[in-house]
């Protein structure tokens, strides 16, 4: 089939790469240039595991194109809609100019052979305002949410848990389904779910998973709370009720919380426009879900004060991480990072070291130390924190290794990741989120 993505961020770059993988002719868009050429050359612009395969894999196949010319998706009958909707700057909704300009710049391309698939994030409500414009040209718009994880996007892209097609009424709807059923032959020819569903529905599926797997990890670190001033573990605790089926141990991991482009900006988003519809009551709540995960960067922070006594003032703390989680190199709201400015607030000498993401950190935060290379930020610290569980710092640094570099004992365990009896064995004061 001849498909165009347009947007080629994380979403429509690893869309675009995997639908070529599956045998379709794509085209994809980007206004950035530089983005653009980056992918013609098959290089992957930011860090994803298996994308910079599948793109030279695409790129010798002549299925996959990136180009800034939007003329381009002319060549194409099936569009997909894959840019993103940022926070707003003044509030918590979503910033929805990048879909309407998506959107406004497919509309002279498009007839009633056409299919337009939404595939960002967006309030729920949305699909249908955009359908009205595009029913103006005979084309047909639907929503086809994604659930991909970075670190995993193509794995998640090409083997979903499921398909979610929100679809118009009728017949209309009837062809859209079979179209998007053509383009996802293979995972439907492998049995995984489909449900077909209005576009209200669709819309809807998305934020209520991020939004529960948000509360999840906020449910686990209220109880690292509690856990804080009983004594209990909370790593047991997820331990215990995770082996409940109807509860499941995954993202029950406590510690500085969850971050990243999606969840926290979307259970931002999905309050706003409960608001605006009314129904602010109904998700009150998230709003403590975001409380409870910004408080733990702040307690993460604590630690490492009340560990070196009550003050980190030209204490030199190596910060082991700045993703805002491992196998990424995205630092959108990391807590990894914000814990690492917290402590340069305070006063500290902060070295911050991360296998990917220290490029994009720099970026953001020029004033901060930075080393790519592990040791060198371990050598001579005062106190460690371990803020994103990369394997170079969970698995493949022992603590004997780290005491010949640090010169204090003070290990803050942000992400609850460390064996807290290795790490005292070796003389370490290990302090993690809601364990003893
Ligand atoms: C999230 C969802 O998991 C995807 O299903 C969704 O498609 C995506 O958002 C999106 O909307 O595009 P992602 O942002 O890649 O994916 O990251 P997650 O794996 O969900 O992790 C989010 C944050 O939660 C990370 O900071 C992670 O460290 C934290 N986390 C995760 C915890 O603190 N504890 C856990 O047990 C699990």
């Amino acid at each position: 089939m001849k498909l165009s993505v347009i947007g080629c961020g994380y979403l429509g770059a690893v869309h675009a790469a995997s639908m070529a993988k599956l045998g379709h002719q794509v085209v994809g868009v980007d206004v950035d240039a530089q983005r653009v050429a980056l992918l013609s050359a098959g290089q992957a612009p930011f860090f994803e595991p298996e994308l910079p395969e599948i793109l030279a894999e695409a790129g010798q196949t002549g299925r996959l194109r990136f180009t800034t010319d939007m003329s381009k998706v002319a060549e194409a009958t099936v569009h997909f809609i894959a840019v993103g909707t940022p926070q707003r700057h003044d509030g918590n909704a979503a910033d929805l100019t990048y879909v309407e300009a998506a959107v406004d710049g497919l509309l002279p391309y498009l007839n009633a052979d056409h299919l337009v698939v939404g595939k960002s994030t967006v309030p729920v409500g949305t699909a249908t305002r955009l359908a009205a414009h595009v029913a103006e040209t005979g084309a047909t718009l639907v929503w086809n949410p994604e659930f991909l994880r970075e670190g995993f996007a193509v794995k998640d892209t090409i083997t979903p848990d499921r398909l979610v097609y929100g679809v118009p009424a009728g017949d209309a709807g009837a062809r859209a389904t079979q179209i998007l059923d053509e383009v996802y032959a293979a995972a439907i020819g492998a049995g995984i779910p489909r449900i077909v569903t209005d576009l209200a529905t669709a819309e809807l599926v998305k934020v209520a998973a991020n939004a529960f797997l948000a509360t999840k990890i906020s449910f686990i670190n209220a109880m690292a709370e509690i856990a804080e001033v009983t004594g209990a573990d909370v790593t047991q605790l997820a331990d215990a009720i995770g082996y409940d089926e109807r509860i499941g141990r995954r993202f029950l991991g406590a510690g500085i919380g969850f971050g990243g482009g999606c969840l926290p900006k979307d259970i931002r988003a999905f309050t706003a426009r409960a608001e605006e519809l009314g129904r602010g009551s109904s998700v009150a709540f998230l709003k403590e879900v975001d409380a409870i995960n910004l408080r733990r960067r702040e307690h993460a922070v604590t630690l490492v004060v009340d560990g070196l006594g009550g003050s980190v003032v030209a204490k030199r703390i190596a910060v082991l991480g700045a993703s805002f989680k491992p196998h990424s190199d995205d630092i959108r709201d990391s807590p990894a990072l914000d814990v690492a400015v917290r402590l340069h607030g305070l006063g500290a000498n902060v070295v911050v070291t991360d296998p990917q993401a220290i490029e994009n950190a720099r970026r953001v935060h020029p004033h901060l130390h930075y080393e790519l290379d592990r040791d060198t930020a371990l050598a001579g610290a005062d106190a460690v924190i371990v803020v994103t569980e990369w394997d170079e710092y969970r698995r493949e640094l022992s603590p004997e290794h780290a005491a010949s570099l640090a010169t204090g004992r003070l290990i803050v365990d942000g992400r609850n990741c460390l064996d807290p009896a290795a790490w005292r064995a070796a003389g370490w004061e290990y302090r993690g989120m809601g364990r003893q």
